[in-house]
């Protein structure tokens, strides 16, 4: 293995090899030094981990810190597209996935009942049925029509919504101050502006939920008096969030992959009992959720490599689920692939949490959109979609389709 590679200046983002595939300066360094010095853009030292066995071994070991764990949720603290500080952040209240044990474990613990398989069977024909009633309203319009607007945002949208108790009608309230949240290089009094409209709505609502509540997940949260009402606005944010951005995307990207790979697309038309290790694969291939960020509590080594004590580790999952060490053809979407063991939805205690209801959602809509458009196609050409490479969660801003006919 080559030592020589340059320490890269910043992370390589570029998605110059295309949309569905890492910047080639990431793959480059992940096959020359799978664990590497990185500089930030402020000039201070980093690591950048890229290879399969270094992340999953990173994730798993809780001396690397998640109170920089700022990718997906991005607080607002000054954050010009890569952490400053080489010290732990502040902890902001609730917002767990960005905290450590034991403060992760007391408030994680509180919602693994509300997640576990058992009850996400019971919610998966309750998930059909919104499926159904979305592409019943998109069949209904004349496309081409935007898929993200009509069928990826609301799906998830309407699930996680009605799991935690937050009027949908509100949508407006957190679809766009979520949006506003992810832009890579908002100018922080702009973030700052998402964040507290968006935390004072849901203070407002968990306050409710604790004089009156109801039956869902945020009442249940309310009803335990040793949390405070910090913790549980941090904890809806938190959950409104990861709940509807990052399966909102797959499903939209999901479909831009599908239809720009129309083998595969074919053989999971013809053969409908692949879908759950296609969406596996989908999850792998595209990683929406891709970069996550660490801080070393003492020295650790890893890969070869010592990671010193107070540095800064932002961790690829794009990078490390393309890793042809662990899978064959890394870089070939194959619908009939065990894809199972890829890491897009992290690793160790920090693992996701909705995981299923994420795998219900996205079975249950590739599975009613392909059934009942059979003729869909791309209403533009591929290179005109607007790719998402300004945000933190990766997909598409808006995917134009079309159809000649739709099945009921
Ligand atoms: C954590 C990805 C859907 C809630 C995570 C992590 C990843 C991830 C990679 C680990 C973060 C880390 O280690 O720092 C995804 C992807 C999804 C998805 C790709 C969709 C395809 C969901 C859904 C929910 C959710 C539907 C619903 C509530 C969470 C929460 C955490 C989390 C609460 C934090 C867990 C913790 O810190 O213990 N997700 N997620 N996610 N996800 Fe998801």
């Amino acid at each position: 293995m080559s030592r020589t590679v340059p320490v890269p200046q910043g992370l390589p983002m570029e998605r110059d090899a295309g949309p569905f595939d890492p910047p080639r300066d990431l793959t480059r360094l992940r096959e020359a030094r799978p664990v590497s010095p990185l500089l930030f853009p402020d000039g201070h030292e980093g690591w950048l981990v890229t290879g399969y066995e270094a992340v999953r071994r990173l994730m798993a070991d809780t001396r690397f810190s998640s109170r920089q764990d700022i990718g997906v949720l991005h607080v607002p603290y000054e954050t010009p597209g890569m952490p400053v500080a080489t010290e732990p952040s502040p902890q902001v209240p609730g917002l767990f996935i960005a905290m450590d044990p034991p403060d992760h474990t007391r408030l994680r613990r509180r919602l693994t009942g509300a997640f576990t398989v058992k009850r996400m069977k019971m919610l998966e024909e309750h998930i059909h049925d919104i499926v159904e009633r979305q592409l019943d309203a998109m069949a209904r319009l004349a496309p081409p029509v935007d898929l993200v607007k009509e069928f990826a945002l609301p799906v998830p949208s309407l699930v996680i919504c009605e799991m935690l108790g937050v009027p949908y009608e509100d949508r407006e309230t957190f679809q766009v101050n979520s949006a506003k949240f992810l832009v890579k290089d908002q100018p922080l009094d702009e973030k700052m502006a998402a964040y507290g409209a968006l935390t004072t709505y849901l203070a407002e609502l968990v306050t409710r939920k604790r004089a009156t509540p109801g039956e869902d997940i945020l009442s249940d949260l309310a009803r335990q008096d040793d949390l405070t009402v910090e913790e549980l606005t941090g904890i809806a944010f938190l959950l409104l969030l990861a709940g509807h951005e990052t399966t909102a995307n797959m499903l939209a990207l999901g479909t831009f992959a599908l239809l720009e790979h129309p083998g595969q697309l074919a053989e999971l038309r013809a053969h409908p009992e692949l879908l759950p290790g296609a969406v596996e694969e989908l999850m792998r291939y595209l990683s929406v959720a891709d970069i996550f960020y660490r801080y070393a509590t003492e020295d650790i080594e890893l890969g070869g490599e010592t990671i010193g004590k107070g540095s800064t580790v932002v961790v690829s999952l794009l990078a490390a689920n393309r890793d042809p060490l662990r899978f064959d053809n890394p870089d070939t979407l194959d619908v009939r692939r065990t894809a199972r063991g890829h890491l897009s939805f992290g690793h160790g205690v920090h693992q996701c949490l909705g995981q299923q209801l994420a795998r219900i959602e996205m079975r249950a809509g590739f599975d009613g959109l392909l059934r009942r458009f059979p003729t869909l196609e791309l209403a533009l050409p591929a290179d005109e979609v607007r790719l998402r490479t300004d945000m933190n969660i990766y997909g598409v801003h808006e995917l134009p389709v079309t159809w000649t006919e739709a099945a009921r």
